[in-house]
């Protein structure tokens, strides 16, 4: 069975669609296969995998609305092993139009394709709006991804608000998996401090070793399209972070 992980947190530009990539990244050089699942209007991972948002017909707007899932998937710009479930700016409106239907549609189109991947990671929307919770419907296991920043984790309670909830009213299965640190400076006492105190909330074992360093060829990555993984030596420690996560995420959804 696929693991389906929702990729989340209310606070905008902390990494929800860095950490997709670089899971997709490293899934693809291990030779497993995923499907990215863009919830995001801002269609951010659709653009870096080779979608135009702007000229995408099937996207997870018209998968909220009707279902089927089939005529949207594509393979992504970086070839085997990476296919998008691309957005589109349709998406928006859905954020604001949520019902149980359309949060069902998604799920059951998503469990459809049981078996033809590894995971199904899907980059949720900056908010716990309905997008976020149509993400944590069609999932098993939900993933926050986090700034080891004081303003950064103290939305933390919300997000583990939003994913009981949903696990309540909507999607039993749904599972907290873990907390991924993103931004880690190399040297900074402060942020030290904020990854002791984010142990202390969430509990040591609820984040995810190791957390991905602060590189400028994150952006980089993003600005030309592609795999962390392309730049091979260049983006070693990233790639080494990377592919520990996706180890992780392995065991940890194993099912
Ligand atoms: N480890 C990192 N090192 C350096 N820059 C990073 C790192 N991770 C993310 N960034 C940069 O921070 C910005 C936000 O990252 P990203 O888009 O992944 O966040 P997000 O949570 O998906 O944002 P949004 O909430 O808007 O969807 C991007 O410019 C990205 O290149
Ligand atoms: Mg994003």
């Amino acid at each position: 069975m696929a693991r389906t992980v929702a990729i989340v947190n209310q606070k905008g530009g902390v990494g929800k669609t860095t950490v997709t990539l670089g899971l997709a990244s490293a899934a693809q050089v291990a030779g497993h296969s995923v499907l990215v699942v863009d919830l995001d209007p801002q269609a951010a991972s659709s653009w870096v995998l080779g979608a135009d948002p702007a000229a995408v017909e099937h996207s997870t707007a018209e998968v909220l609305a009707k279902g089927a899932v089939g005529a949207a998937i594509v393979e992504s710009g970086w070839g085997a092993g990476v296919d998008l479930l691309p957005a589109s700016t349709r998406l928006q409106v859905k954020e604001h139009s949520g019902s149980k239907d359309a949060a069902t549609r998604l799920r059951s189109a998503l469990q459809a394709l049981d078996g033809r991947y590894d995971a199904i990671l899907i980059d949720c929307p900056p908010s716990l709006g309905n997008l976020t919770v149509n993400g944590l419907t069609a999932a098993d296991h939900a993933v926050i991804v986090v700034e080891p920043a004081a303003l950064g984790l103290r939305g933390i309670g919300a997000v583990a608000d939003i994913v009981d909830q949903v696990w309540d009213s909507f999607n039993p299965d749904l599972e907290l998996a873990g907390v991924i640190v993103n931004k880690m400076p190399a040297v900074s006492n402060e942020a030290d401090r904020r990854y002791e105190e984010l142990a202390r909330i969430v509990g040591k074992r609820a984040v995810w070793q190791p957390a991905i360093p602060q590189r400028v060829l994150v952006n980089q990555a993003i600005a030309d399209r592609r795999s962390l993984h392309s730049y091979g030596s260049r983006a070693a420690d990233l790639t080494e972070a990377f592919d520990r996560l996706w180890a992780k995420l392995r065991r940890v959804t194993k099912v």
